[in-house]
């Protein structure tokens, strides 16, 4: 299997995605919601890059809002970001369309895969799993607003890590080469490894610590979000 990794959605090059598994991570924290939303029982997950799609399809579909701006609830919405929100009181059973800054729109940027699916540390081993009989994976790191982010490679790096432990043998290029040593130098302690990095801190600054402790470990989940034929993950 070659399993290659984008920096961020503005790396992938044209045809690299023909025939391939996408696997899109926003580890802080898109990526991490949708699986837990879908863990915890929710119906179907719809993303949509704006703000004013997402409302329409919650009005036709009569799904719950979820999502960011700036890392804040966005005003009538139904949840932030925060996937400690998405308990199964709240979504088992129900649709929930998701609008965020930067996640919902490296999803829109994977369109072009055989295959799309969701993924983050909480979710790495069920994502290796899902994609290990695949020739070709493409791990799509979302970054924040077009630039690199360190979290999502490190989630890079674990899925690959577990693509090994599997015995998958997979052929990396050099990004992938790179997450998977950035994640053997931070695995044990991604809070310190994430200490002077920009989102984690910016969610840190709202308060959020119990979302990045979270978010931050590995394989709690056994799902993984995958786009149906309709365009919704489940
Ligand atoms: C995003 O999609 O940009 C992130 O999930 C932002 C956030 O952590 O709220």
């Amino acid at each position: 299997m070659k399993v290659s990794v984008m920096a961020t959605p503005l790396n992938i090059l044209p045809g690299a995605l023909d025939g391939a598994a996408a696997i899109v991570i926003d580890a802080l924290r898109m990526t991490s919601v949708a699986a837990t939303a879908l863990s915890n029982g929710c119906a179907g997950v719809l993303a949509c890059a704006e703000v004013d799609s997402a409302r329409q399809a919650a009005s036709e579909t009569g799904a719950l809002l979820g999502g960011e701006r700036n890392a804040v609830l966005i005003p009538g919405f139904d949840f932030s970001n925060s996937p400690l929100e998405y308990t199964a009181e709240k979504v088992a059973g129900r649709n929930l369309v998701m609008s965020t800054s930067n996640g919902t729109k490296a999803i829109a940027a994977a369109s072009g895969a055989k295959r799309v699916l969701l993924a983050a540390f909480v979710n790495a081993k069920a994502a290796a799993e899902a994609v290990r009989g695949e020739e070709k994976t493409v791990i799509i790191c979302a970054g924040t607003l077009g630039a690199f982010t360190l979290e999502d490679a490190l989630a890079a790096g674990a899925i690959i890590e577990r693509l090994q432990k599997l015995g998958a043998s997979p052929v990396l290029d050099d990004m992938a080469i790179a997450a998977r040593m950035l994640y053997e130098a931070a695995r044990g302690d991604f809070m310190a490894a994430l200490a002077a990095t920009k989102h984690f801190n910016r969610l840190r600054s709202l308060g959020l610590e119990d979302d990045l402790r979270y978010c931050l470990t590995e394989d709690t989940l056994g799902s993984v979000p995958e786009k149906q034929a309709d365009g919704w993950f489940r």
